[in-house]
């Protein structure tokens, strides 16, 4: 039984904007093309001088203006991220080393664009386990660093930002209901990074570090995969659609979110989204469409959500939860 909910939220998003008639100008590519198979019109990008852990710290003082307690009680800092400013230490130490927090663990995870539903999920673990009152949950991405921009495939799809959310003991009124997870490893091939020391298929791997995918295989496992274990979710917990208020997937495609919603079916309006203006955030993408909802007064305590998380690995977490504020 769960112990704990989602207390507080805040994000934050780099100032350069990258428009679909930006991207026409580096590649052979159409705002009608990338809006048509994707959704998207813009993206932020950030400064040649910042890094993930400068949005996260950004994300967490939107999140401390907006939240009533204190934040120095904090005990553990996990940061989700596929583009950590190094391989160690952890972005997540970057965090604790601003804001000074005495008491804390400091831990980056490492699950791609599902890296904030296992945040949230840890989180919860932890504090229902009786270790930990207090944990934030951080997702930062600066995907634009690792992005092949002559490759019209994947440079239109990918944007940076960073957002938190914080976790807390509750045990009158828990907010995680149910979870799924799982992971197909054998799908390495189709989304992975470059760059690091490790062969593929027996193949070295070398580059400076820039993502590859094969788009339409990642299309179809999602949209095989996220329907099925979305029942499986709510099965779980015994609950049906209809008690569902929002579904937020990873926001990488509105296309396929569409076709996910189709399969299902659910209602594509009672999706919450962060495609349009932000790309693919990877990790941050739930973040930015759970805070955009909070801004206009859509989402409110008590409402129940499907958020999940898929992507390179391939892997993926499901919850069910409760908002908690
Ligand atoms: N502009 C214009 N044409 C393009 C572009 C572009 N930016 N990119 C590709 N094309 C062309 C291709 O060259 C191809 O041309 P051809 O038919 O002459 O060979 C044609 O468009 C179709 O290419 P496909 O790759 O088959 O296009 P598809 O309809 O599959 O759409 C896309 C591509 C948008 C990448 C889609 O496959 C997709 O969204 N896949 C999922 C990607 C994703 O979400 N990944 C991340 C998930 S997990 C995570 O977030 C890390």
């Amino acid at each position: 039984m769960s112990k704990s909910k989602i207390t507080a939220i805040g994000t934050y998003a780099p100032a350069r904007r990258l428009t679909n008639a930006d991207l026409e100008r580096i590649v052979d590519t159409s705002d009608e093309w990338i809006v048509q198979r994707t959704g998207m019109k813009e993206r932020r990008i950030a400064g040649e001088h910042e890094f993930t852990s400068d949005l996260c710290i950004e994300a967490v003082k939107n999140l401390a203006e907006r939240y009533s307690g204190t934040l120095n009680d904090v005990d553990m800092i996990l940061v989700a991220t596929t583009t950590a400013d190094y391989a160690f230490p952890s972005t997540a130490a970057r965090v604790q080393a601003y804001f000074g927090w005495p008491h804390t663990g400091a831990l980056d995870i490492n699950a791609t664009c599902a890296g904030l539903t296992y945040g949230l999920q840890l989180a919860d673990a932890l504090i229902t386990a009786g270790t930990h009152q207090k944990v934030i949950v951080i997702a930062g991405e600066t995907l634009s660093k690792v992005t092949d921009y002559t490759d019209r495939s994947t440079c239109v799809l990918f944007g940076d930002a960073a957002g938190a959310l914080l976790v807390e003991r509750d045990e009158a009124a828990p907010g995680f209901l149910a979870a799924v997870q799982g992971t197909v490893g054998s799908g390495a091939d189709v989304l992975y990074r470059t760059g690091l020391s490790a062969e593929l298929n027996g193949q070295p791997l070398k580059g400076g570090g820039n993502m590859v995918q094969n788009g339409r295989e990642v299309y179809k496992w999602a949209v095989r995969t996220v329907p099925e274990e979305f029942n499986v979710l709510l099965e779980k917990a015994g609950f049906s659609k209809d008690d569902l208020d929002w579904f937020v997937p990873h926001s990488a495609n509105m296309r396929m979110i569409e076709s996910i919603c189709e399969k299902l079916p659910f209602p594509a309006e009672r999706t919450l989204t962060s495609v349009e203006y932000y790309g693919n955030t990877s990790s941050v993408s739930i973040i930015l469409a759970l805070d955009e909802a909070v801004k206009a007064k859509k989402l409110s305590e008590g409402q129940t959500l499907v958020l999940f998380g898929f992507g390179g690995g391939l892997t993926y977490t499901g919850l069910l939860v409760r908002w908690g504020f």
